[in-house]
């Protein structure tokens, strides 16, 4: 009883800090979407049009709105789902990331039918830059990322493009959508990855064969090496897309081999390293970021998981995971710090990054019971 009520209490508070930081940023007045927060001065760098992670920003407000119950949680959300209409036709396979969880979170947990119509908009145009020979969404000539981007390109973080689709078609009924949805998962997982569940972050094509000629990172430690958010991307597109589809049993192995493979590589202090191969040392950045990710990732296959047993390692895991987070890394300001961006470019590696926010928001919400519907 004691422990259930230090429970309730350990992670109410977090809420109530993260909820801190979601209204100082509101108070802030921000021209453009907050993107990565000086954990220091809580300062945030802004992107103009919400680059990559500008939905994560809306998917905070939509979640603030819901546990909160505050109006001026859904204006905000309204307001900043209006500057993310102009990328609905952006070509990056990114979208998959603004449109989750700038407008679909919106839709599922307030019922937004501006949310909705934007995902559906925005699905659909993803459905148009699938690749048939290739079988999956390339990154595309816009892509936010550090270098080789375009048709003959892809990521494993290009794969939470296929939840938005699954979503939208199966609002709209269209079958094609769907198809090209599950193709672009499925074949993420032949490009990306490995026999044991580890995943590389990136592959070049021959777009006449839609053949691999090439595995490499952007971001992580070398071609060959598990980058902290490659395997956390992979966990959360394979658990959201087995969630959406319960009858693709396919789907549903894979969410729980990369899910597995974190469990079996993550360090007995559950927060990730910014990448699995990367020689640990006294200075090696952690990646907070990418360990939120995996949480909320886990957490979820847990609701879904038909083995009783396994579903309660799961969610075990995850509490853990992301009570390791707030004990370690959540400021008093409310801020998720060391979460670690672009190590290579020096960007960030050490930061409040926004996506990190998101998914531990939504991990504290979820364990507390607030959210409405689950996201
Ligand atoms: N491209 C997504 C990421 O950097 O995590």
């Amino acid at each position: 009883m004691a422990t259930l009520q230090a429970d309730r209490t350990f992670w109410g508070e977090a809420q109530a800090k993260i909820l801190k930081r979601v209204s100082s940023t509101i108070d802030q007045n921000l021209n453009g979407f907050p993107h990565i927060g000086d954990p220091k001065t809580g300062e945030w760098v802004t992107t103009p049009d919400g680059f990559w992670t500008g939905g994560f920003w809306i998917g905070e407000l939509w979640l603030a709105a819901s546990v909160t119950g505050e109006a001026r949680y859904l204006e905000a959300a309204k307001r900043w789902l209006e500057r993310l209409e102009p990328r609905v036709e952006s070509k990056t396979v990114f979208r998959g990331f603004l449109f989750y969880y700038g407008a679909v979170i919106g839709a599922l947990l307030h019922g937004d039918q501006k949310a909705a119509a934007l995902a559906e908009d925005a699905a659909q145009s993803l459905g148009r830059q699938f690749d048939p020979i290739a079988n999956l969404i390339p990154l595309g000539k816009e892509a936010e990322e550090a270098h080789s981007v375009g048709d003959g390109e892809a990521n494993i973080d290009g794969l939470p493009a296929a939840p938005v689709m699954l979503w939208a078609a199966k609002r709209l009924r269209d079958y094609e959508l769907r198809q090209r949805a599950l193709k672009h998962a499925y074949r993420s997982a032949e490009f990306f990855l490995r026999d044991d569940g580890g995943v590389i972050q990136s592959a070049s094509f021959d777009t006449a064969t839609g053949e691999v000629n090439r595995r490499y990172t952007h971001k992580g430690y070398a071609d060959d090496s598990i980058w902290t958010r490659a395997q956390a991307w992979a966990m959360l597109g394979f658990v959201l897309s087995a969630r959406l589809e319960p009858k693709e049993t396919l789907l549903f192995q894979l969410a729980e081999k990369v899910c597995d493979w974190w469990l079996a590589n993550s360090p007995q202090d559950r927060v990730a390293y910014w990448d699995f191969n990367a020689p640990v040392t006294p200075e090696t950045k952690r990646d907070t970021s990418g360990t939120a990710i995996a949480a909320a990732a886990l957490l979820k296959l847990s609701q879904i998981h038909p083995d009783a047993n396994k579903a309660a390692t799961y969610r075990d895991t995850a509490e853990a995971t992301a009570r390791s987070l707030v004990e370690r890394h959540l400021n008093s300001m409310g801020i998720l710090a060391d979460g670690c961006f672009d190590p290579k470019n020096g960007t960030a590696v050490s930061n409040e990054l926004i996506w990190g926010d998101y998914f531990l928001f939504e991990t504290v919400a979820t364990i507390n019971g607030k959210l409405h519907s689950p996201v």
